[in-house]
């Protein structure tokens, strides 16, 4: 069977690493690039992070540098939740240099090459890098096999009582990537409290096996700080459930929706608005996974490390 080609754009983020394992630790999926966004931390460390993460896995993969900032408004990070330097203090060897150029351009180039058979873009940060690709050549559309967003909420936000952080980073650049016109598929924070990382699991995943990216993976698991909106079990992985979407599709439920994002100035910027029963009577444009088999989820990052050295 053909790998899955896809890219991820990232921010790494104690979740975006272990999202990074995942996918780079599976046959099944063909990264042809990572590109990265400044959002949990600045670009200086998310860059840093994603060289560090691809060059432990041994995989030879482009890393392109993006977006600072968002489109429009300022930065800001959620240092508060992935540490200062964005993986939970965990110190990586350096990893190979960044490729030359910048992301947007990687990102039509990766579409060019790729051709009609498409690719699929993961995006695991601010959309910022997407939209600017997206938007500047749609030519490249039909190429985009799908998108599949670590993104927004149908309840409540993460950053604020309304929006969830990605969403909030740059919600102009979400609102261009959701009305591109290829299919979507959303991972929102209800599907990703059910991916939480406990200390007993993080226990088995440390008890299955030996190398580098297994242990570095379970040093920033452990050194997440558990969610308090979650009660404080443990934290939620919710950038690798976009990869495990693409490698477990039958541990999830799903349901087609309208959804649309908060480009507004107030409390409700960045709030995604997701119509899951259609009551809105407007067409759906994307796909929202609802509920996840914890189990599994485990299963396929664990396969995912032993794979990796
Ligand atoms: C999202 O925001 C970031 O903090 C995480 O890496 C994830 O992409 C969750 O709201
Ligand atoms: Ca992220």
């Amino acid at each position: 069977m053909m790998a899955r080609k896809i890219l991820i754009d990232c921010d790494p983020g104690t979740d975006d690493a272990i999202a990074l394992f995942m996918a780079l630790g599976d046959p099944r999926l063909d990264v042809r690039l990572v590109t990265v966004a400044g959002g949990n931390v600045g670009l200086a460390h998310t860059l840093r992070n994603a060289r560090a993460l691809v060059g432990l896995t041994g995989k030879a993969v482009p890393v392109v540098a993006g977006a600072e900032r968002p489109l429009l408004g300022s930065f800001e990070d959620a240092a508060y939740v992935h540490g200062e330097d964005g993986l939970a203090g965990v110190l990586l060897p350096e990893g190979p240099a960044a490729a030359s150029g910048i992301a947007a351009d990687a990102i039509r180039e990766a579409l060019r090459a790729a051709g009609p058979a498409g690719l699929t873009l993961v995006g695991i940060g601010p959309a910022t890098n997407l939209a600017l690709a997206l938007a500047t050549e749609p030519g490249l559309l039909p190429n985009v096999a799908e998108i599949v967003l670590m993104t927004g909420a149908w309840g409540e936000g993460n950053v604020t009582p309304a929006a969830e952080f990605n969403a909030w980073s740059d919600p102009e650049a979400l609102a261009v990537v959701l009305g591109c016109g290829r299919p979507v598929t959303l991972a929102t924070l209800e599907v990703t409290a059910q991916a939480l990382a406990t200390p007993s699991r993080i226990e088995a995943l440390s008890r299955g096996g030996t190398g580098a990216c297994r242990e570095a993976a379970c040093a920033i698991l452990a050194g997440t700080p558990p969610s308090r909106r979650l009660g404080g079990a443990g934290s939620p992985q919710h950038d690798s459930c976009a990869i495990a979407w693409l490698l477990a599709p039958e541990a999830f439920t799903v349901r087609e929706v309208f959804a649309e994002v908060d480009c507004g100035p107030g409390p409700g910027r960045g709030q995604t608005l997701i119509d899951r029963w259609g009551r809105l009577g407007k067409p759906a444009n994307a796909l929202v996974l609802e509920t996840l088999e914890a189990g599994r989820f485990f299963e396929v990052l664990e396969q995912s490390l032993s794979r990796l050295p």
